[in-house]
């Protein structure tokens, strides 16, 4: 039989997103008010188990946060207690400290651990529940590319930051007559750019899922701003790639659990428009101002629904699994089932079609 609850912990892991606190203030009303169960909140993602960086949270640390972005615990992208950075005789090698975190976990009383992150933070926790941690993930990232839930809280907010900027760069791009290329976050995911594009009005639309021939964005923008309506807008997703070459490395990360930070495909396709075009072109590059701020109405309902779902599901027995939302249903799902695969944007779903349908160019 499951020992009765009486103390869980939360972490945020990962990269940021509006949403977090939702979470947060979620999971430590529904501890305390259902089911008299006290929380730990544990810093900086992974490192605080790592660091033994862990302090209570009552229900008034929890008040006050849902409108707040970040995270009230802080978060961190590198930190994994399976690989843990040390120096020894002046080189780097890393150790496996899982049982030293899980170690910590247990000192703080903690039973179960509800761990907020993306794919790099849901297999972090997998594999802690592997060594006898119970464990219950909770879906978060702008990208939205978890396959195993309809929709990741935080994708909604940046989506309306990217389409509000789109918004905004339509009516200098009319005035000065220019092609305005902006460039928007999402990882080896299009869902940010080919949202923001359809909510925003793009003329083009460049996805990593959908390689592009930049002679034909050049010409679908061509035929445009020759042929009536003088100034364009092109989406590019940071992951976007032209046909037979590579994604633009911005820079690479030491010990993330994915190094790779994308970044500057925007500028190469406004030189390359230019020169194609002969049309004055800018670039926007959205970065953080996607993660932050305050989350949208549907973040908070979101975050607050899997938090609370999350709570419940531990409260269960339930170990080793992740909220989602499927349909209109918040459930869980296995955890190993949620890291297995990325959702990428299907080249003929509808978003694609619906797009093409009103002469939005992908180029290719
Ligand atoms: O996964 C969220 C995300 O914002 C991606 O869209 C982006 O590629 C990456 O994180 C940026 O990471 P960092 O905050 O480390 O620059």
């Amino acid at each position: 039989m499951t020992e009765k609850l009486r103390r869980i912990g939360i972490l945020t892991g990962g990269g940021d997103c509006p949403g977090l606190n939702a979470v947060i203030r979620a999971v430590v009303k529904t501890a305390a008010y259902d089911h008299g169960i006290d929380v730990i909140g544990i810093e900086s993602g992974y490192a605080g188990l790592i660091r033994d960086r862990c302090r209570p949270l009552a229900t008034s640390d929890a008040s006050g946060i849902l409108a707040r972005g970040g995270t009230i615990l802080g978060t961190s992208n590198k930190d994994n207690p399976f690989r843990v950075p040390m120096r020894e005789d002046g080189k780097t090698i890393y150790r496996d400290l899982s049982e030293e975190a899980i170690r910590i976990a247990k000192s703080h009383g903690i039973q179960a651990l509800i761990a907020v992150g993306g794919d790099g933070s849901l297999s972090i926790a997998h594999d802690l529940g592997a060594r006898g941690l119970r464990v219950i993930g909770v879906p978060k990232t702008i990208d939205n590319d978890l396959d195993a839930t309809d929709v990741t809280f935080g994708f909604d907010s940046a989506l309306a930051v990217a389409t509000e900027a789109i918004d905004r760069l339509h009516t200098t791009a009319q005035s000065h007559q220019r092609v305005m290329v902006i460039e928007v976050m999402g990882r080896y995911a299009g869902w940010i750019a080919l949202q923001a594009g359809l909510a925003g009005g793009a003329d083009a639309i460049l996805i990593p899922e959908i390689p592009f021939h930049i002679e034909k964005v050049a010409e679908s923008i061509g035929e445009r701003i020759y042929g009536g309506s003088s100034f364009a807008i092109v989406v590019v997703a940071e992951g976007a790639a032209p046909a037979g070459g590579n994604m633009s490395v911005r820079d690479t990360i030491a010990d993330s659990p994915d190094p790779i930070r994308l970044g500057g495909i925007g500028n190469i396709v406004a030189h390359a428009l230019e020169k194609l075009l002969d049309r004055e072109t800018r670039t926007t590059v959205l970065g953080h101002v996607q993660r932050g701020g305050i989350p949208t109405p549907f973040d908070r309902m979101l975050g607050t629904r899997f938090g609370a779902h999350a709570v419940r599901a531990a409260v269960a027995g339930e170990s080793d699994v992740m909220v989602r939302l499927r349909g209109q249903l918040v459930e869980t799902v296995p955890l190993a089932d949620a890291i297995a695969k990325l959702r990428r944007v299907e080249p003929d779903g509808d978003l694609v079609r619906t797009a093409r349908s009103l002469r939005t160019t992908f180029g290719d």
